[in-house]
Formats: structure tokens, C-alpha cells, sequence
């Protein structure tokens, strides 16, 4: 009876300490022998990094963490809110419709799983390594963006959009303005215009034009004429008196050559405050410092010589 009861303490007794060693040995392992620069995909080796137990094909997947990604990814998740992508959101119901089968949710929340197929890079298979590095879903696309346009709308895909710079609550999105400024200029200080009885000159990224080209191409207009260039002196006195009349601006480049912005607003309304003739054209039709109809040829062109 003695005999029984010992054996039963000491099974008892080796199990724990197996169990703590167990666990000490996993661990170490995230610790010491995987660091941030092990890549343990497509080795078919590491398997307790990220599975309690090497799990079978079809079964349950036995993930460590409760197959919390935040915790499997650790070594990609250094530094939150870096990533390129939201994750543990549920669609919106216009995106939801949309999500195409192949691309899958977990517990209906967008997730690393939903465009990268991790089951793949658990093999040692040097051609899916090589191929397809990222193990992306539906794979390969011609574009990066190819991806993206299974579940956004190309043309309501507005997330490249600089000009969109105010959140839901009206507030400036600093990230927006550094598409084209150095620093975030103070909305209600900074200027372009040195005349301005103000301290804080913005400062650009780059050329201007080449700024609005980067994304928009070249253009030959208004009226298919090439008017990227240094204006006649006639002309330069008829924008100083226009300014002064519709109380707008039309800034030119550095240069004084007429640029994009001399008639186009890049502003969002309400980030330049409206008592600064500098806001005018924001958020109005092609972002038109004054109707294109109506008024902005006649800023610059002599209503007779038109
Ligand atoms: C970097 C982390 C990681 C490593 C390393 C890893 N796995 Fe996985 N594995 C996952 C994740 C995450 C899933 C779940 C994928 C999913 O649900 O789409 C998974 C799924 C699986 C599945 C289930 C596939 C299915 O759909 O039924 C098997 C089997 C598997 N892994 C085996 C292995 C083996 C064997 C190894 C070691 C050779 C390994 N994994 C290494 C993260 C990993
Ligand atoms: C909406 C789809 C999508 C989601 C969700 C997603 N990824 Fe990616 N991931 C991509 C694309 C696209 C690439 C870029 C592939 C390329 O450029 O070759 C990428 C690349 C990566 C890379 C390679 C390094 C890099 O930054 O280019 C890592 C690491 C990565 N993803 C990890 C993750 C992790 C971790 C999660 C979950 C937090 C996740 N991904 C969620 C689409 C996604
Ligand atoms: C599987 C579908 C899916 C794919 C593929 C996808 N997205 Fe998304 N994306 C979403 C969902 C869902 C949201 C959350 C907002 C929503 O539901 O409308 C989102 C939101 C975003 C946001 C936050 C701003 C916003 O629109 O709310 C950005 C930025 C974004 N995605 C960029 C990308 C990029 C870049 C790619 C390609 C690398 C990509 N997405 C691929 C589904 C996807
Ligand atoms: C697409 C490019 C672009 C983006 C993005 C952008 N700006 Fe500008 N910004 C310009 C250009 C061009 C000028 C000079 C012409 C003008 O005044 O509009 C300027 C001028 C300004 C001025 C000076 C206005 C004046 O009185 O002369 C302020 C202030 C300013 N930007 C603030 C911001 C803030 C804040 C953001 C972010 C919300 C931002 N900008 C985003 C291109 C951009
Ligand atoms: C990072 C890319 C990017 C940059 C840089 C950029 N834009 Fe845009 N712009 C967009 C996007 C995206 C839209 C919205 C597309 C749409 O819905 O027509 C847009 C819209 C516009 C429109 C309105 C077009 C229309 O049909 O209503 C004008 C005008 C414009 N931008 C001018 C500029 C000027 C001027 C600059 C430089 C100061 C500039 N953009 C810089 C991406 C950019
Ligand atoms: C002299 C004024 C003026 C200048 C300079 C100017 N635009 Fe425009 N832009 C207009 C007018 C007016 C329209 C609308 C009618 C039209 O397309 O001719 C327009 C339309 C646009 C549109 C709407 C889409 C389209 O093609 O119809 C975009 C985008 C645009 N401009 C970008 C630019 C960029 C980028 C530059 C600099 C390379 C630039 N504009 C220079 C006056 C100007
Ligand atoms: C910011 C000033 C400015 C604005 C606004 C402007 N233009 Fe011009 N435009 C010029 C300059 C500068 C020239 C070059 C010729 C010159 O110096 O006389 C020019 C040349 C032209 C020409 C060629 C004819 C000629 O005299 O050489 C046409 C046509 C023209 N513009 C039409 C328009 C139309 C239409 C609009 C309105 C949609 C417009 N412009 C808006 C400044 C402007």
C-alpha cells in the first residue's frame, strides 16, 4: 500500500517537473536560440515556436498563445502600428460583401492569416520559398496593389490620397502632411508666401511639380496649353491685382514659374483656417482655387484677349 502511494507521489513529482522544464525549454528557445533575425520559415524545423505540439494536417492547429498573432509574429509586431495593414477589424459591411472566399477571416476579423497562407511556410519547400517569400494568398500579382483591389474599391480607395487630411473629428492627419511638407507647418502661422506678415516659411519634400507628378502624372492644361512657365510681366500684374480683388492667392514655384498649385488648392477644407486667403479652392470642384467656369482663367487672362 506504502509502495503504491510512493510511486504515485513520484510520477506525480516527475511529471511536474517535466512540465516546468517544458516550459522553461520553450522559453529559452523565444529567448536565446530564435531571435529577431532567425528566419524559421519555409525550414521545416521551429515548429514549437509558434505550435504547442506539432500539430496534423486537418486537426486542430495547436498554436501557441492562443493563436494570438500580436504573440506568434513577434518578431514582425516590434514595433505596433507600423504594420501596413489593420488587423482584428471587423469588415465594414461595404468591404464584407466584397472579400473574396480565398482571402479568410478569423472569427470574422481581418487577420495575418487572411492574406498570408502561414500553413505554407510551415514546410520545407524551397520553391514556395522562393516563389513566394511573403507566402501571399492568391499569388503572384502583377501589382502590389492587385492584392488590394480584391477587397477595396480602386477607385473609392482613397487611402493614398494626400488631399484627404482631416479624420472623422476634424482633425489634422500629420502623416498626410508630410507627403508634401518637410514638417507638419502650423496651420495657422506657416506660409508660402513670404509678403506675409508671418515667421514660419513651409517647407517642400521636394519640387513641387514633381511632387503633383509623382502621383498625377504630366499635364498640358488648361485648354491643352503648356502653362507651367514664368509669366509675362502683364500677365504677373493681373494675378497681384486679382489676389487683391478675390482675395485668393496663386502661388507660384520658387522659380516664379506658375505651378500646380498656383491653380489647384492641395488642402483639405478646413485645415488652412478659412480668414486665410491661402484656404480658398479647398475641397472644391478639381480643387480649383476659384470656379473653373466662372472665374479662375479670368485671374490671369484679360476677358477681351480670351
Ligand atoms: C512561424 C510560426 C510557425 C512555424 C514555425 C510553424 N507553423 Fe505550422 N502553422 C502556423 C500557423 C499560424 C498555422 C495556422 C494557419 C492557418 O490557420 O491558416 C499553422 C498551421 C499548421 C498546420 C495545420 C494545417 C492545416 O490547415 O491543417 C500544420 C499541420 C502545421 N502548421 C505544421 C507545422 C510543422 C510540422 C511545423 C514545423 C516543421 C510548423 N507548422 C511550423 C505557424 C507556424
Ligand atoms: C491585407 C493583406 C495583409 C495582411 C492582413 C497582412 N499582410 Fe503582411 N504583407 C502583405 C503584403 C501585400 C506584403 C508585401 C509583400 C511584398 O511586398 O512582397 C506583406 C509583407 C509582410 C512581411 C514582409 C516584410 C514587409 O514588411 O514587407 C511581413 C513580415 C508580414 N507581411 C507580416 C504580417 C503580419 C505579422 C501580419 C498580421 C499582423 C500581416 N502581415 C498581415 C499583406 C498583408
Ligand atoms: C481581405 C481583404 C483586404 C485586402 C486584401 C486588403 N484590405 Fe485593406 N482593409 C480591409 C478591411 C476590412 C479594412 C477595414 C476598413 C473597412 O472595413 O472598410 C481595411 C482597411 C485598410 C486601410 C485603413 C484605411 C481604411 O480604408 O479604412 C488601409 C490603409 C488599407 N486597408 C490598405 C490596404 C492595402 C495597401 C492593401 C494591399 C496591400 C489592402 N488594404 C488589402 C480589407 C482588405
Ligand atoms: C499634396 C501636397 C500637400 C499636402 C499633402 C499638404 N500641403 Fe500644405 N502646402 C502645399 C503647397 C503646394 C503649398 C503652397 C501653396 C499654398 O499655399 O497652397 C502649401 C502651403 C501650406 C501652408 C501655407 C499657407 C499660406 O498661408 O501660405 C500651410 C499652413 C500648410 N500648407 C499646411 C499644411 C498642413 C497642416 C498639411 C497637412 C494637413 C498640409 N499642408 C498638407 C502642399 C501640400
Ligand atoms: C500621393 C499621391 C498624390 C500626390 C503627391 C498629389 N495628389 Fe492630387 N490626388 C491624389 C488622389 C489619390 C486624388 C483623388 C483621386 C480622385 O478621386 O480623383 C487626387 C486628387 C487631386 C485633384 C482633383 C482631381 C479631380 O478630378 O477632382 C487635383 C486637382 C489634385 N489632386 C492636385 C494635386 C496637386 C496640385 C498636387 C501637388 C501639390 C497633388 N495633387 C499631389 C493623389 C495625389
Ligand atoms: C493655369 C491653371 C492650372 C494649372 C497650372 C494646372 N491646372 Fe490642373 N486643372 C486646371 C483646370 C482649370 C482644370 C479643370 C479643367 C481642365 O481639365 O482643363 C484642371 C484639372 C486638373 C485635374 C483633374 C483631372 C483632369 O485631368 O481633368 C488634375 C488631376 C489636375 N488638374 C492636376 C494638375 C497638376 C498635377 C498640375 C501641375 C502639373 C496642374 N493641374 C496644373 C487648372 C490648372
Ligand atoms: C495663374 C495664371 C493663369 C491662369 C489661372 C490661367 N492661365 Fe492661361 N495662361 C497663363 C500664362 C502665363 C500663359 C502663357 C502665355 C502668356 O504669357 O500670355 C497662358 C496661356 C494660355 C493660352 C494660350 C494663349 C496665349 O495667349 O498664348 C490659353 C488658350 C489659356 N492660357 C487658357 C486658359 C484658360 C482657359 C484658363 C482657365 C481654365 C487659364 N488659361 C487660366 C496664365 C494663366
Amino acid at each position: 500500500m506504502m509502495r503504491v502511494l510512493t510511486i504515485t507521489i513520484l510520477i506525480l513529482i516527475s511529471t511536474a517537473v517535466f512540465a516546468i522544464k517544458n516550459e522553461q525549454h520553450t522559453s529559452t528557445s523565444l529567448t536565446k536560440a530564435v531571435t529577431i533575425t532567425t528566419n524559421l520559415h519555409f525550414t521545416g524545423k521551429y515548429c514549437t515556436e509558434c505550435h504547442l505540439k506539432t500539430p496534423v494536417e486537418g486537426e486542430d492547429t495547436l498554436l501557441k498563445f492562443g493563436g494570438n498573432f500580436n504573440q506568434l509574429c513577434w518578431c514582425h509586431i516590434a514595433t505596433p502600428g507600423e504594420y501596413i495593414h489593420p488587423v482584428d477589424i471587423e469588415p465594414s459591411e461595404d468591404k464584407k460583401v466584397r472579400i473574396p472566399e480565398d482571402l479568410p477571416l478569423q472569427n470574422g476579423k481581418m487577420s495575418c492569416l487572411t492574406c498570408h497562407n502561414i500553413y505554407m511556410q510551415c514546410q520545407n519547400n524551397f520553391e514556395y520559398q522562393m516563389s513566394n517569400k511573403r507566402f501571399l494568398r492568391g499569388f503572384p500579382y502583377a501589382h502590389r496593389t492587385d492584392l488590394c483591389f480584391r477587397c477595396h474599391d480602386e477607385k473609392k480607395y482613397k487611402m493614398l490620397d494626400p488631399h484627404n487630411q482631416l479624420d472623422e473629428n476634424g482633425n489634422i492627419v500629420v502623416k498626410k502632411c508630410l507627403y508634401c511638407h518637410v514638417e507638419k507647418p502650423d496651420e495657422n502661422s506657416a506660409t508660402y508666401s513670404s509678403t506675409k506678415l508671418h515667421f514660419k516659411m513651409v517647407n517642400f519634400v521636394g519640387s513641387l511639380q514633381a511632387l503633383c507628378e509623382r502621383c498625377h502624372g504630366k499635364h498640358n492644361h488648361p485648354a491643352n496649353v503648356n502653362h507651367l512657365l514664368k509669366p509675362s510681366f502683364e500677365i504677373l500684374a493681373m494675378i497681384k491685382a486679382s489676389e487683391r480683388k478675390l482675395g485668393a492667392v496663386f502661388p507660384l514655384a520658387k522659380n516664379g514659374k506658375i505651378t500646380c498649385a498656383t491653380c489647384h488648392n492641395p488642402h483639405e477644407k478646413g485645415v488652412i483656417p478659412d480668414s486665410n486667403p491661402a484656404s480658398t479652392g479647398a475641397g472644391k470642384n478639381k480643387r480649383a482655387r476659384l470656379s473653373v467656369a466662372k472665374e479662375l482663367c479670368f485671374a490671369c487672362h484679360d476677358l477681351d484677349q480670351m
